[in-house]
């Protein structure tokens, strides 16, 4: 044979050789030959180069030699070898993995990945709650309607009262920040509230935003978020209602996490602090303040979808009562019922306990005593920061123990009909308690009874049903909307919003298992 080397006869040698004009479909290209031969394959392209490379059942090592590094790490990256080195051969180093691809063994040496090898992985799963009436994950598969954990969060630095908007001096520093983007809607800058904050600031705004439609979507917090990457703002301040305010909360998790609002709508997904949020409510409302929620109209989905995670919940609240002066009687009415939404819900919710109990109660008395006041005279300032500390409350019950189908039913004609999401909540919500009052009965009593209405001598059936006309009452006092008709819902559009209504997350905690469409669309035919 050509390759014995002469010179040397009864032993196993074999002179270095190199093959020319090799195919790689040829057995000497694909068989590992362990001694001196090589074969030479030519290629016209890197692709091509890659493409030799990689046809092969093998991938132990590789090599490429070229005088342009950058153009040779990317092909070192495309070849499916454990080892490639570049302009060398065959070194090795006790700190570098080692090992192959494919057919070339299995696992490394050296380096970490070579220790790696000697130790084991484990998921150790602890439910907190060890028994079964408690945990939550067991309780949902089951029949069981009512969890018996109580655990209660509300991270929000709250601060209220007159004036207490020049404490945000101070909140931005303990932040550690320095450079804050005000976000807020055309509404409120034309009412001078972004000024004021503006001034606060003094030399710590590095910009504001004003492009917040009611009801955000997800290119306006990605517009949001790309002003606050362009000004490398470290901190955002909302200043306005919900809307306003759930754009901050997406724009934080954004700009804390990169990419597009889209990419960030999950549940419970965030690993760190998210980047910080100081929040200024304008309305009589949302709560969202202190919620760990934020509601976002999705364009590409069609319908509304959320973040929810305690991470989102805002550092800061101000509660300055100067801030919801300026909101006129018909958005003081309809964004005040929204609070008194959450409350009822909370309070009668499959996941209530008594810490929300409390707040929910609380909130629907500050609503029923403050709300006709502020109505009548917006510029009452005692009634109007009761207001903010009823929706406050409301929000933190509702964060715990959740809402029910009339907030399903409000996010649906919402997305569908451009409802506002409080005057919707508002006539959905008699109507829904209505259909509770056997699921709900003993909670509903203590809202009657949180609402003014006096129950001695009533059952706690009819004390349930006297707090749904309680709540219609003080609709009518302060001029809310009651029926569906009156705020552009159409007719023959009541069925379609049953069925959207019924997959709406919040259905899942409302007291009376929502499963019928049938009775959802007989609620949407009462409310119209
Ligand atoms: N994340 C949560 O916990 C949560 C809870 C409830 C609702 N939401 C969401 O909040 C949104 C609704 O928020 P909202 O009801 O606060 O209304 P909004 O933020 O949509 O504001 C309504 C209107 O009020 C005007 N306005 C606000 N404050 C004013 C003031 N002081 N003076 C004059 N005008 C003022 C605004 O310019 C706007 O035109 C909905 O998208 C809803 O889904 C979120």
């Amino acid at each position: 044979m050509s390759g014995l080397v002469t010179g040397i006869q009864g032993g196993f040698y074999y002179a270095p050789t190199i093959f020319a004009r090799v195919k790689n479909s040829m057995r000497i290209a694909q068989e590992e030959i362990f001694g001196p031969v090589v074969c030479v394959l030519k290629f016209d392209s890197d692709e091509e180069a890659v493409e030799l490379a990689n046809d092969s059942i093998y991938g132990l090592g590789g090599g490429i030699f070229s005088s342009n590094t950058a153009r040779a790490e990317r092909l070192a990256r495309q070849i499916r070898t454990g080892t490639v080195w570049i302009n060398n051969y065959h070194a090795f180093g006790d700190f570098c993995p080692f090992g192959g691809y494919k057919q070339s063994g299995t696992g490394r040496e050296l380096g970490q990945s070579g220790l790696a090898e000697y130790t084991q992985i484990k998921r150790i799963h602890v439910n907190s709650f060890p028994a079964v009436e408690s945990n939550f994950t067991m309780a949902i598969l089951s029949d069981q309607t009512k969890f018996a954990f109580t655990q209660y969060q509300c991270p929000t630095n709250v601060i209220s009262g007159h004036g207490c908007l020049a404490s945000i001096y101070k909140e931005i520093i303990n932040l550690g920040c320095r450079r804050a983007l005000i976000l807020t809607d055309p509404g409120v800058r034309k009412a001078g509230l972004t000024q004021l904050v503006q001034d606060a600031l003094v030399d710590f705004c590095v910009g504001v935003f004003d492009g917040i439609a009611q009801d955000t979507d997800l290119e306006i917090v990605d517009a949001a978020a790309d002003l606050a990457r362009s000004l490398q703002a470290d901190c955002i301040v909302s200043v306005g209602g919900g809307s306003v305010i759930d754009t901050g909360k997406a724009v934080c998790v954004t700009l804390k996490n990169g990419g597009r609002a889209n990419d960030h709508i999950a549940l419970f997904r965030l690993q760190e602090p998210q980047t910080p949020h100081i929040v200024i409510p304008s309305t009589a409302g949302t709560g969202s303040e202190v919620t760990n929620v934020a509601v976002i109209k999705s364009k590409m989905a069609g319908r509304k979808v959320y973040i929810v995670d305690t991470r989102i919940v805002p550092n800061t609240a101000i509660l300055d009562p100067r801030f919801t002066l300026t909101l006129p009687p018909v958005l003081t009415a309809t964004t005040a019922m929204d609070a008194l939404t959450h409350a009822v819900e909370a309070l009668t919710s499959t996941l209530a306990q008594p810490i929300c109990d409390g707040q929910a109660l609380q909130a629907i008395r500050l609503i029923r005593e403050n709300l006709a006041r502020a109505v009548a005279d917006g510029r009452n300032e005692k009634a109007r920061g009761n207001l903010q500390i009823a929706a406050t409350m409301a929000g933190w019950a509702f964060t715990i123990a959740q809402v029910g189908l009339a907030h399903a039913m409000a996010h649906t004609v919402g997305i569908l009909h451009r409802v506002p999401h409080g005057a919707a909540c508002g006539i959905v919500l008699p109507k829904v308690m209505r259909f509770n009052v056997d699921f709900a009965a003993d909670k509903l009593a203590l809202a009657a009874q949180a609402l003014g209405v006096n129950t001695a001598g009533l059952d706690e059936r009819s004390a349930a049903l006297a707090a749904a006309e309680a709540v219609e009452a003080l609709m009518k006092e302060v001029g809310h909307p009651l029926k569906l008709r009156e705020v552009g819902v159409p007719e023959d559009s009541l069925l379609m919003c049953a069925f959207h209504a019924i997959a709406d997350i919040p259905s899942l905690f409302n007291a009376r298992p929502v499963n019928d469409p049938q009775e959802v669309f007989e609620l949407f035919q009462q409310a119209y």
